[in-house]
């Protein structure tokens, strides 16, 4: 059974077929990784993936990073739950964003599984950070090039969870749940596999320029936010029973539409350790 990836065609993403996710030998495994880098976002259709396959396909292409914010599955610690009830106003990840941009070797990707989607809507949208680089101007090129960029999860998990109702967080969210120290990224750096030049700040986590304040890093930052989100860098995905999407935190950002109110949404997800960063 060889590997076929197809390109979608937009600025990001691949299908994949002809792997059986939880027994990648480790030449397909390295497939993936290179896949991962170049396309940003691969998509699986038709798979029947257990939770163990699903570690097994993880820990096949690194080491098992547990999310320190997300609920646990209850029988398999490693999965994360991405939960929606009926009654839940918000999604997870409604906001552009890449996580993880806190952590001083950001994680390389997530793996996510549907275990049960909405009648309708629930797409997650994934935009090109190699696209939105590419397209700023060689003056702005040259600017980011030489700054850097505080991250820091206080914002979206510290005062962000503690405005939500108690029930919903306990509910969602693990109990006691650590914030580490911000750390400083590159603006753009360069992608660990491919190479090549990506833009690496996001509107979750990256808080101000390093060495300006916020006030004075807010109006770059939010042009770089709108500029991330051009419809033309990004590709939405729409779930079906049996998908499974893998997206390398380093070169994409990803939102989750918040469009089937009233409805329960559920997946699994496993994140994958990453390396240090650098411009
Ligand atoms: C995530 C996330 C998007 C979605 O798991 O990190 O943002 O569509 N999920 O559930
Ligand atoms: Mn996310």
């Amino acid at each position: 059974m060889g590997i076929d990836i197809e390109p979608t065609g937009a600025a990001l993403g691949a299908f994949v077929s002809g792997l059986e996710l939880g027994k990648l030998d480790p030449d397909e495994s390295a497939t993936v990784i290179e896949a991962l880098g170049e396309h940003g976002v691969l998509f699986f259709r038709d798979q029947d993936v257990a939770p163990e396959g699903h570690i097994a396909f993880a820990e096949s292409l690194g080491e098992i990073d547990v999310n320190a914010y997300f609920s646990p599955n209850e029988t398999y610690p490693q999965i994360a739950e991405v939960r929606t009830r009926p009654e839940n106003t918000y999604v997870i990840g409604e906001a552009w964003h890449t996580d993880h941009s806190y952590e001083e070797a950001p994680a390389l990707g997530s793996i996510l599984v549907a275990r049960q989607l909405p009648t309708s809507g629930g797409d997650t949208a994934f935009s090109s950070m190699y696209a939105a680089y590419d397209a700023l101007s060689d003056g702005m090129k040259e600017t980011l090039r030489g700054l850097r960029a505080v991250h820091s999860s206080y914002e979206a998990f510290g005062i962000g969870l503690s405005k939500l109702p108690e029930e919903e967080r306990s509910e969602r969210f693990r109990d006691g749940f650590r914030f580490g120290p911000d750390v400083v990224h590159p603006v753009v750096i360069s992608h660990p596999v491919s190479g090549r030049p990506v833009l690496y700040v996001n509107r979750s986590f990256t808080t101000r320029f390093d060495g300006w304040t916020a006030a004075e890093s807010r109006p770059l930052l939010e042009f770089l936010f709108e500029h991330g989100s051009s419809v033309e860098f990004t590709y939405r995905f729409r779930w079906e029973p049996g998908s499974v999407a893998m997206w390398d935190k380093r070169c994409t950002w990803h939102k989750a539409l918040n469009d089937y109110r009233g409805q329960t949404r559920l997946m699994h997800r496993i994140t994958v350790k990453g390396c240090p960063i650098a411009a």
